[in-house]
Order: structure tokens, then C-alpha cells, then sequence
């Protein structure tokens, strides 16, 4: 499955952008829509949700994980997020980290904006050298070491 097949990035793209107007933001006022492709070719959509104890609020990208492992989904080939411009927006760390835990290096991260899409980026050039679920694969053998 090819994420950047018009066809289907056009899908993703809708799926975010209808996903950001759902997003609960008071307090930034920064609306952001993500919608994660999973390897079944399923669709994922959520929006950000902030909460009046600013820590507490979460990002969209965690939304729409969250919606992959409810459907299902298992595995992320690909998320494209949209944010209000017009810098071009990019997922934070942790979310990098969280697409980390269901994806690879090669997976794609499309940033766009009401106005279409922007920039394009994989996994692994936002996260080089992560820390990943492989890292933990022989550690229940290995309690202490
Ligand atoms: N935010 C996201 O939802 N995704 C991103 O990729 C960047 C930032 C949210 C978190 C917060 O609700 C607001 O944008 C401002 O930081």
C-alpha cells in the first residue's frame, strides 16, 4: 500500500482536516486534526483535547492512535496532520515517540494545513537512533541485567 497515492493521501487529508474541527482548544486555540493509515488500509482520526490543568491536554496524533487500537489496527504506515499554518506544523517529541510504538523508521509523517500539504517527512528522520519496542525484546529473560 502506497500512503502517497493521491487517491488515499487525499482521503488521510480529508479524514485530519474533518478531525481538527472536533479538537477541544481554549486555551491554545490551536486546532489540530491527525488521521493515521494502518496496514490494513484502515483510517484513524482524532483531534487534540486540552483540559484546564494544562499538562493533562494531549495531542491529536495520540487521539488517533488511540482510535487505531480501538478499530483494531495494529501496525501505522503513515499520519497526516493538520494544523492551522502557517508554519508548517510538526509532531512534537512525545508524539514522535508514541508513532514510534506502532510504526518503523519508514513511516510517513505529512504535515499540512487548511491550505493543503505541506512537508513530508519519515519516522526516522524526525527520530533518528529511537528507542523502540526491540529494545525490550529480551529483557523478561534478563529481570536484572
Ligand atoms: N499539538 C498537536 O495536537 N499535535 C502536534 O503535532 C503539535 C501540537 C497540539 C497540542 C496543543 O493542544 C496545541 O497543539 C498547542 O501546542
Amino acid at each position: 500500500m502506497d500512503p502517497l497515492a493521491p487517491a488515499l493521501l487525499e482521503r488521510l487529508r480529508l479524514a485530519s482536516q474533518a478531525a481538527r474541527t472536533h479538537a477541544h482548544v481554549p486555551y491554545s486555540h490551536y486546532a489540530v486534526g491527525a488521521a493515521v493509515l494502518d496496514d490494513q488500509g484502515a483510517i484513524h482520526a482524532g483531534c487534540n483535547v486540552e483540559n484546564a490543568a494544562y499538562p493533562q491536554g494531549w495531542c491529536a496524533e495520540a487521539t488517533a492512535l488511540g482510535a487505531m487500537l480501538m478499530a483494531g489496527g495494529k501496525r501505522a504506515l503513515a499520519v497526516l496532520v493538520t494544523g492551522p499554518g502557517p508554519c508548517v506544523i510538526t509532531p512534537c517529541g512525545g508524539c514522535r515517540q508514541k508513532l514510534r510504538e506502532f510504526g518503523d523508521d519508514g513511516l510517513l509523517i505529512i504535515a499540512a494545513d487548511p491550505t493543503g500539504i505541506r512537508q513530508t517527512w519519515t519516522l526516522g528522520q524526525l527520530l533518528p537512533a529511537s528507542f523502540g519496542p526491540g529494545h525490550l525484546a529480551h529483557s523478561a529473560s534478563h529481570p536484572k541485567g
